[in-house]
């Protein structure tokens, strides 16, 4: 197979991370006889440095040529203690998505046996945890319009919603659950937001031309509560960009970090593969971030982008050898880790690239 995929390192651990998908892709290539042609491209503070863009013009073209991105992570400290920045990394990331055409945003809740102990949650709660997150991706109140007034005591966002926007995003969150466990939950604040309700009334449409997923609905209240009370009930959740945004940094925790779950963008053309992590620049640099990320987003883009089901496999049992093995970095160690097990980036990166290429 020959493709053409886009690497996006982006800001902080990006820079560091993303190498050791893009490593994990060529290996792939070389092993499984597919030919994948890399280009690189800049986005984020990396761009606004560079060109004064948080998303050149240059970038979004190469995107839209590509079969796949591979991408980093966004963002830096200097934006987040000023607000009054108008040009901000983040804004790269979301135009990039809406540019795209990215709607839904999938997050697998992959949960290694090895790292139960690396949750604070307890193992008992966690064992056999399985969930598929659809996170709506280039709606909600990130994209609707913002004001501020004159004197500057008021400020808003729009939230909103397209009866379509809502539909297409379930449909593959109802079809997935069909190949999966049957189950999808569909979360909201309809007893409050009229977006919500919105939504609700569309995923209720639709959730009589798939009788054989068991349909719920549940308040995101309820649902971030859930989630840590007993994250098995789960199999597909369902929901809007905000509540998807803050609900899976919650489930992070129950594969033992933000570190081990990677994402993958789709929509209507070009797919986007990132971590769900952040540029973390507080360890930026300093060979600490862990890559199985982005080296799980390389699966993913194999898996969905692709269609190469053997191959993302491959790469998904190489990372459960690394952490069978004992190799931990630190963000997924546990205070009984041998110290001589704890690797940095690079490390981690070489370990499970002498384990994928020794299958
Ligand atoms: C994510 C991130 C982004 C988001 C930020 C960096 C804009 O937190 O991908 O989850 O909020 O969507
Ligand atoms: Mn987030």
């Amino acid at each position: 197979m020959k493709k053409n995929i886009l690497i996006i390192p982006g800001d902080g651990i990006g820079q560091e991370v993303t190498e050791w998908g893009k490593q994990v892709l060529e290996v792939i290539a070389s092993k499984f006889g597919h030919e994948f042609a890399f280009d690189n491209a800049i986005m984020g503070h990396t761009a606004i440095e560079a060109t004064g863009n948080p998303l050149p013009d240059e970038t979004l073209e190469k995107a839209k040529a590509s079969d796949a991105i591979l991408f980093g992570a966004i963002g830096h400290a200097k934006y987040d203690n000023d607000p009054s920045a108008k040009v901000r990394p983040e804004q790269g990331l979301l135009k990039i998505r809406k540019e795209l055409g990215l709607y839904a945003n999938l997050r697998p809740i992959l949960l290694f046996d090895e790292l139960l102990d690396a949750s604070s949650l307890k193992p008992e709660i966690l064992r056999g945890t399985d969930i598929l997150f659809f996170r709506e991706l280039t709606g909600d109140v990130y994209f609707g319009e913002k004001t501020r007034n004159e004197d500057n005591t008021f400020a808003s966002d729009l939230m909103n919603y397209h009866r379509y926007e809502v539909e297409r995003i379930a449909r593959k969150a109802f079809e997935a659950a069909q190949t999966r466990g049957k189950r999808l939950c569909s979360v909201d604040k309809a007893n409050v937001l009229e977006t919500s309700r919105l939504w609700r009334e569309v995923v209720q449409g639709l959730a009589a031309e798939y009788p054989d997923v068991e349909t719920e609905h549940m308040f995101i209240d309820n649902a971030a509560m859930q989630l840590v009370k007993n994250p098995k009930k789960f199999d597909v959740v369902l929901t809007a960009n905000l509540f998807g945004d803050i609900l899976t940094d919650e489930a992070s925790q129950i594969a033992g970090s933000m570190g081990m779950l990677a994402s993958a963008s789709i929509g209507d053309g070009t797919g986007f593969f990132e971590p769900i992590h952040g540029s973390a620049h507080d360890i930026a640099g300093q060979d600490k971030a862990n890559p199985l990320a982005s080296i799980l987003s390389a699966a993913l883009m194999l898996d969905i982008a692709f269609g190469l089901q053997e191959e993302a496999k491959a790469v998904t049992e190489a990372v459960d050898q690394a952490l069978k093995a004992g190799w931990r970095t630190s963000d997924i160690a546990v205070n009984d880790t041998p110290a001589d097990r704890i690797l940095g980036t690079v490390a981690m990166g070489q370990k499970v690239i002498e384990l994928l290429k020794s299958r």
